[in-house]
């Protein structure tokens, strides 16, 4: 059995610390796991599209992990795709290279037991850049290298919210079009599970034969309306052939705040516009 964890939209800053106390508990409680990885699913950051601090500031959190962190950005990191939740932060070359230089790599493979996991930018999908073509044929050389293996991709947003068929763009999860050509290239493999984040909700679901699992943040509760638990926490999943067995890890103390009650509902449109609020970094 191989064991990894994975934690998902931890939303730091040196400016706004309003999910540290979080981050230090989640942090704590997987640390102590001892897993083979620990996956970062995106949304590191609350303003990482712009700020180098915020960026480095997330770096120096996730260096206090033990053992091998496997980070992928979110939308909070370099931007969203087009069209996205903002136009002011669309994911670009700047942008990516902020995550490079702060971060590391922005795609990876892990490989152990007869599995391959392989985390992507999700925020590339869709995005025109020059590394969304680099990724799609890495991506098509790894899947060919893993012939034999059973396959899970992990990314920061979902392939889709309730159906793969959903035809209209959404921030929510990738849009149709590269969608549609992304579930064409994994399709060639024994692809068997999706790992998102993004939503920050937990939910485990098989649709048209592939198992989907939504990943909670360990920050902020999410948005009622969507099925789901929307509870912070953590997931530690345990890989044992072609069992995946999920629990979801809820560390006392952390606690599942209200985003819109933080913004002052609807005072402010986003976090990165409050006033300063850092975090006690004294622990
Ligand atoms: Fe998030
Ligand atoms: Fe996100």
């Amino acid at each position: 059995m191989t064991r990894v964890v994975v934690l998902s939209d931890l939303h730091l800053s040196p400016t706004h610390g309003f999910f540290w106390p979080n981050w230090l508990l989640a942090r704590d409680a997987a640390s102590r796991l001892d897993a083979a990885c620990t996956i970062v699913n995106g949304d590191l950051c609350i303003d990482g599209p712009d700020s180098d601090a915020e960026m480095d500031f997330a770096a120096r959190a996730l260096a206090t992990l033990p053992g091998t962190v496997l980070p992928l950005p979110g939308n909070h990191d370099i931007g969203d795709e087009p069209p996205g939740q903002d136009p002011n932060q669309l994911v670009d070359e700047a942008r990516l290279a902020r995550w490079d230089k702060a971060i590391g790599p922005d795609r990876w493979r892990f490989r152990f037991d007869g599995w391959t996991l392989l985390g992507v930018n999700a925020q590339l999908f869709g995005s025109g850049l020059a590394r969304e073509t680099e990724q799609n044929d890495w991506l098509d050389a790894m899947l060919a290298d893993a012939k034999g293996d059973r396959v899970g991709l992990v990314m920061h947003k979902p392939l889709f919210v309730e159906s793969p068929d959903e035809a209209l763009p959404s921030p929510a999860s990738l849009c149709p079009a590269p969608r549609g050509e992304l579930v064409q290239r994994f399709c060639r493999a024994d692809i068997r599970l999706v790992i998102s984040g993004h939503l920050h909700k937990y939910r485990d679901r098989p649709i048209d034969g592939l198992r989907h699992l939504w990943v909670p943040s360990t920050a902020f509760a999410g948005e009622r309306g969507l099925e789901g638990d929307a509870r912070c926490g953590f997931a530690v999943l345990d890989f044992d052939g072609d069992h995946v067995g999920v629990e979801i890890i809820r560390p006392e103390g952390l606690i599942s705040h209200n985003l819109a009650a933080i913004k002052q509902d609807g005072r402010y449109r986003f976090l990165r516009e409050m006033p300063a609020c850092p975090p006690e970094l004294a622990a």
